[in-house]
């Protein structure tokens, strides 16, 4: 239906609009029924529907919905269609709920793997957690239900998540922080976003002016509104001034009414709250009307779908002498309370009420011919070695052909509101490990957990699955992926390091009482791992299959382009085994020579191919501007420097067989004005200031060389002119003002400088 919202909004009076501006209990929004404006209710997320059967009433139980992967699990499949279709599905529960926004994706960085909350996020690399984010995004939103991207901005971790203020620069937020919220917002049209707890460079997320209209607003175009985490609001006004709409959940009148004052008093201009109310409205009448009553989903299916989502997300670590897949017909031992009483979600806002729950022991009994029995292993409530578990474990193992371990992280080990201290596993399910490994050489060990842990008991076991927090459906999709119905195709959205001192963030994790400084930079993830030439326990993007993959080709369709137009890489990649299988093809670029630090290789495309024994296919990838810029602080926007890019594919982050060259000549300017302080080489990638840039800089290189031609003299040793060589070299890294004075030779004033810098600007138009 469409409304006129701006007649609509000019008939509120201030103290309706101001009540918008809060929620109506824990998961609603008011109404103003003088005007006819609903109610709509909203409710997390991320990755199932965690509502209670009376939103109003906080003691109402939680519904029964299904428990799809969490993200690190989605985004291991590296699957945009099957994400879309989660979204799709959640959407559908939410139809069938009457909820209007689910609370998520929440598409934060993983800056280290002790993040309390990394079990939700997608991934270490912002354009993969991006994408993923955007189809789930699509999913949702295509049945007329809303999302809320979360935790806008740099929430990474959850140690004094209200109150820490993270410290980071400018081109890492927007390289890395806020770039995973891109898609989801520019491509996908997230309605509504929700601003973390903590602070970014001393503002709280709820009033950062520069996350909620510079960046949100401005640069994106963002047109839904922003809400508040639970209670991450400070102060109200100042709040709405910067750009967040509404604060959730409601926490009496107080706040309203200081909204409504500060207009009264002339502080606060009514266009602001105006404008907040018009977004609000925006998004709670198009959820609203896409409402349907007595909406039915097929719980069945949604549950095949948390089954068949879970199998693409598991990941294939290790598969020694090809033990993996199980023949049906070996004796198994199935070992660990987890194959019985699965872990299959993370603690806290996300923990939702399965309606259905699959555990893997009876779905190892279905699948299997041969005989399978259980045994326990370790307690699940703590993490004590219990001798007597391990020895009837180490006894069953033995007896069979093949012993199949599910251990993992408890979920005390984990959850939101608070970050681990450490990367292990329960002691008991470490020695487990070792011991029926030592006893039965064919051993499995299917991981549950929602974070990289150590794994000093890997050398020991012959195969790995990491299976993360897989859903409701974890279970049956294991025993899919073990007994080769389901031929694994997962890859790690982030890297398992050897050792907690091994990651990037290990110096400022998780930072002081007050600040957490993000030292590392630009430097997250395997960006971290390739610059170190550290390898970690597995990089990011790796995962094994049942078939094997060869790269055979990339080809190009230009050799050189313009940062206005794009290039198309094509990949071909076959199937040299012999079942079907999957591979996640992989494009990186990495700067040639760049003037300014870049990480070695960033991720810029992926493609997820289903290939038949023998089949190939080419895969094709279009590369704009984007995928050569870096986010330049001086014009605070993307640039591409002119230069030569070097185009990689493969199976993983380190592992990238093949590579193409193209040479980006940039259009753009990478700063505001000339200024006596910009550099030669800035001017010499400009076709305007170039041939200026080039005699300016020769010029004062003759000058500077006669100089030092009349000292090498001087001094009797002609040898010093290989030193001026040498610095001359560098001469174009030198700003113009090295034109005057005695580094210029001598010949240009300041007076002249001057001359030279307004004539330059004219020339840019600057
Ligand atoms: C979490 C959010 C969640 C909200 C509502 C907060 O504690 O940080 O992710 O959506 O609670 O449950």
């Amino acid at each position: 239906m469409s409304r006129n919202i701006k007649e609509l909004i000019s008939q509120m009076t201030l103290e309706e609009k101001a009540s918008l501006c809060s929620g109506l209990n824990m998961w609603q929004t008011k109404a103003v029924e003088r005007v006819g404006i609903p109610s709509i209710v909203m409710t997390d997320g991320p990755h199932g529907l965690r509502k209670q059967a009376n939103p109003g009433d906080m003691s109402s139980k939680t519904v029964p919905a299904t428990c799809f992967p969490s993200g690190a699990g989605l985004a291991s499949s590296w699957d945009r269609e099957l994400i879309r279709e989660v979204g799709g599905a959640l959407g559908e529960e939410c139809l069938a709920e009457d909820v209007q926004i689910i609370l998520g994706p929440a598409v934060n960085i993983k800056r280290s793997p002790l993040c309390g909350r990394n079990f939700e996020y997608f991934s270490e690399d912002p354009y993969l957690a991006s994408e993923m984010g955007a189809q789930h995004v699509m999913g949702v939103q295509a049945k007329g239900v809303g999302t809320s991207v979360k935790h806008f901005a740099a929430n990474n971790q959850e140690t004094l998540r209200n109150s820490i203020n993270t410290i980071v620069d400018e081109r890492t937020l927007n390289e890395i922080y806020l770039r995973a919220f891109e898609g989801p917002v520019t491509e996908a049209d997230a309605w509504t976003l929700m601003c973390a707890y903590n602070l970014v460079n001393g503002d709280f997320c709820s009033e950062n002016e520069y996350l909620l209209t510079e960046v949100l607003k401005k640069r994106w175009g963002h047109s839904g509104f922003v809400m508040t985490d639970w209670g991450a609001i400070n102060e109200r006004v100042k709040g709405l001034q910067a750009g967040l709409e509404l604060e959730m959940p409601y926490a009496g009148p107080e706040r309203d009414r200081m909204i409504v004052e500060a207009v009264q008093a002339g502080e606060l201009d009514e266009r602001v709250l105006d404008e907040a109310v018009e977004r609000l409205l925006g998004v709670i009448w198009k959820t609203f009307d896409a409402r349907q009553e007595g909406y039915v989903y097929d719980r069945e299916a949604h549950h095949a779908l948390a089954r068949q989502a879970a199998a693409e997300c598991m990941v294939l670590l290790k598969n020694e002498g090809r033990l993996l897949p199980l023949d049906p017909k070996q004796s198994l031992a199935v070992i660990g309370a987890f194959a019985d009483k699965p872990r299959y979600q993370g603690g806290g806002s996300s923990h939702i009420s399965p309606s259905r729950l699959d555990a893997a022991l009876p779905a190892i009994r279905d699948a299997a011919e041969g005989e399978v029995a259980f045994a326990q292993g370790y307690g699940l409530t703590d993490d004590v070695i219990d001798e007597k578990l391990i020895a009837e474990a180490v006894a069953l193992a033995a007896s069979k052909e093949v012993a199949v371990i599910f251990a993992g992280l408890p979920e005390s080990f984990e959850s939101e509101g608070f970050d681990r201290t450490h990367l292990h596993m329960p002691a008991s399910h470490c020695e487990l490990i070792r011991r029926v490994a030592a006893a039965q050489p064919n051993t499995v060990v299917v991981l549950s957990n929602g974070a990289p842990i150590a794994m000093p008991w890997l050398d020991a076991a012959a195969a790995v699955l990491e299976g993360y927090l897989g859903g409701q459906a974890s279970g049956s999709a294991a025993a899919d992926v073990l007994f080769g119905r389901v031929n694994p195709s997962g890859k790690l959205a982030e890297t398992f390091p050897v050792s907690l001192e091994q990651t990037p963030a290990y110096l400022n994790f998780p930072g002081g009482k007050n600040e957490v400084f993000y030292g590392e930079g630009l430097f997250v993830g395997y960006r971290y791992y390739e610059a170190k030439k550290e390898k970690p326990l597995f990089p990011f993007g790796y995962g094994l299959s049942y078939t094997t993959f060869a790269y055979e080709k990339i080809e190009v369709d230009k050799a050189l382009m313009k940062d206005t137009e794009s290039i198309q890489v094509t990949v071909t990649v076959r199937n040299t085994g012999s079942r079907a299988g999957k591979e996640i093809v992989q494009l990186y670029v990495k700067p040639v020579d760049s003037s300014v630090v870049r990480p070695p290789k960033e991720l810029k495309g992926f493609e997820k191919v289903s290939l038949q024994p023998g089949e190939s296919a080419k895969v094709t990838f279009t590369l704009g501007k984007r995928a050569f810029a870096y986010f330049n602080t001086d014009i605070h926007d993307w640039f591409a420097e002119t230069g030569i890019y070097e185009i990689v594919a493969g199976p993983s982050s380190a592992d990238t067989p093949l590579s193409a060259e193209v040479k980006v000549i940039s259009t753009g300017i990478p700063f505001r004005k000339v200024t006596r302080n910009t550099k030669f080489y800035e001017l010499l990638a400009i076709p305007e200031t170039a041939d200026f840039a080039e005699k300016a800089m020769n010029d004062s290189v003759e000058g500077l060389k006669q100089m030092g031609a009349m000292f090498a003299e001087s001094m009797g040793d002609g040898s010093l002119m290989l030193l001026f060589d040498e610095i001359m070299k560098w001469k174009k890294y030198d700003g113009l003002r090295s034109m005057a004075g005695l580094m210029g030779g001598g010949k240009t004033t300041e007076a002249d400088l001057d001359q030279v810098i307004r004539e330059l600007n004219e020339t840019l138009g600057l």
